[in-house]
């Protein structure tokens, strides 16, 4: 089985590499699942329900989220679509959503998808990563040996210690939050396919997104400044894994880094 992770989906250009592009990109890499972090995708800000239909029309099937996932009403609403839309898993009980799914493909064959958030330099107060996915994966692995987690996280350390904590259990550890694709992606010794980070489908021309001015703005001054989303450069980062149905093991993990134009 192949399947497409494509990174944090940025606002507009973000969504329209998408509209765009997936279709052709899915066939080129004969592509059985696409899944995407849509936590940016409503101007930087979590995903809207009517967004999250859209996402589907495109050919993407399940949508994971990340720190942005709550960042507004609407976005939670967003979260209501149904459990193709989820959010990090180990948030505390009682929020809205889910954290984990299960896709059943044409073929018969099941796939499991957590999303997790780390804690390091983001979000201290959430509960542990490493216990809580652990546990989700025990679970999924009942019903299937395809398990893709996407790991949520600031520091690079934090989703390589999961990645090796989970090796053998998981087909795949997907980094995502930087915006910033990295190139250490590899399969770990017991079938885990890895990367830090997938990096940003967005602008390519801004700071993580957002437009260069008042990121700086803020820098040299330290006062609030508003941001926004730019509209300049599409920039497709996004990876393929090759996993074996019946070990769940990875066979491969090939990174893609395109940039794109717009008909
Ligand atoms: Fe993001
Ligand atoms: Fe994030």
């Amino acid at each position: 089985m192949r399947i497409l992770f494509v990174g944090d989906v940025f606002g507009n250009i973000g969504r329209r590499v998408l509209a765009d592009h997936l279709s052709h990109i899915k066939i080129e890499h004969r592509i059985d699942l696409c899944i995407a972090n849509g936590e940016n995708a409503a101007g930087g800000k979590g995903i809207t329900a009517n967004l999250a239909k859209k996402f589907r029309r495109y050919g993407v099937s399940v949508i994971t989220g990340g720190n942005h996932s709550f960042a507004s009403t609407e976005a939670v609403e967003g979260l209501e679509s149904g459990d193709y839309v989820l959010r990090p898993l180990n948030y505390p009980p009682g929020n809205v959503g889910v954290g984990k799914t299960i896709v059943r493909l044409d073929d018969g064959s099941k796939v499991g998808i957590i999303n997790l958030q780390g804690r390091t330099f983001l979000s201290e107060a959430l509960d542990c990563p490493f216990r809580i996915g652990s546990s989700a994966i025990d679970d999924l692995l009942r019903e299937t040996p395809i398990v893709i987690i996407d790991f949520h996280a600031e520091a690079t350390s934090e989703k390589a210690a999961f990645a090796y904590y989970v090796d053998g259990r998981a087909s795949a550890v997907l980094g995502t939050h930087t915006h910033v694709q990295t190139a250490d992606e590899r399969i770990l010794p017991g079938g885990t396919a890895f990367i830090s980070d997938v990096g940003m489908t967005g602008p390519e021309n801004s700071i993580i997104g957002m437009k260069p001015s008042a990121v700086i703005r803020r820098f040299l001054l330290q006062t609030f400044a508003r941001f926004e989303p730019s509209n300049e450069g599409p920039l497709l980062c996004a990876v393929v894994v090759e996993i074996d149905n019946r070990s769940g093991k990875a066979l491969g993990i090939e990174r893609i880094q395109e940039q794109l134009t717009f008909s």
